[in-house]
């Protein structure tokens, strides 16, 4: 069953946001199936009413604690987990523009930048730290088969790292209303072996053919 790219992740921190998902899903459902245990009882049984302040201490105090407690934690493991790891230098710098994405591919070896438009392309298995920005509007990138949501702020640089499982591409809307053609701003995104990727990575760095003169 495809439950879309939000529950079936391709991206390693994409499956720690899935996970959360289904653990608030699965929880939501017990909660809720408790709660209708409970009213069916109150509605249909003659048997003697449960002990209320056990229940408002139990229910109101004590379940709260313990849930929140726990969604917390695992968020805050999620906040220090690979999307947001300051391990490696950015080498991909993002500037959303009205309304589509440039592409910054930086050199390591300090070689020109490679300029793209509207495509970012991923080495599989390798994490890839992105810097995001913007000189106009609030963009809002979105890859949700590989990460959560980053604002791309004027002023501001924000992080986050993408990595892809597998090869494939996969659609990064923009996520945050900037104008007349957000629906039409998506950055897609490739994610090729690293094989292929180097192969990619020198195809783009040669210089374009010369334009053919029409034959006479
Ligand atoms: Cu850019 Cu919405």
């Amino acid at each position: 069953m495809n439950f879309g790219p939000v529950l079936t992740p391709d991206g390693t921190s994409a499956r720690l946001d899935a996970t959360l998902a289904w653990w608030l899903l699965l929880g939501g459902a017990a909660l809720f199936a408790l709660l209708l245990a409970l009213l069916l009882r109150g509605v249909f049984s003659r048997a003697r009413p449960l002990r209320p302040g056990l229940w408002v201490l139990g229910g109101g105090v004590l379940l709260p604690l313990v849930v929140l407690g726990a969604l917390g934690s695992y968020g805050l493991r999620d906040l220090a987990g690979p999307a947001f790891a300051p391990s490696t230098r950015a080498l991909v710098a993002i500037d959303a523009k009205p309304w589509w994405w440039q592409i910054r591919l930086i050199d390591p070896a300090g070689g020109a930048d490679l300029v793209l438009a509207n495509e970012l392309v991923l080495p599989v298995g390798r994490p890839v730290r992105l810097a995001l920005t913007s000189h106009s509007l609030i963009h809002s990138l979105w890859v949700p088969a590989l990460a959560g949501k980053m604002d791309l702020i004027p002023g501001h640089i924000n992080h986050l790292t993408l990595q892809a499982d597998r090869p494939g591409t996969w659609r990064g809307p923009c996520a945050e209303f900037c104008g007349i053609a957000h629906a039409r701003m998506v950055l897609n995104v490739v994610a090729l072996p690293p094989p292929q990727y180097e192969a990619w990575l020198r195809q783009q760095r040669q210089d374009a053919a010369p334009p053919r003169t029409p034959a006479q």
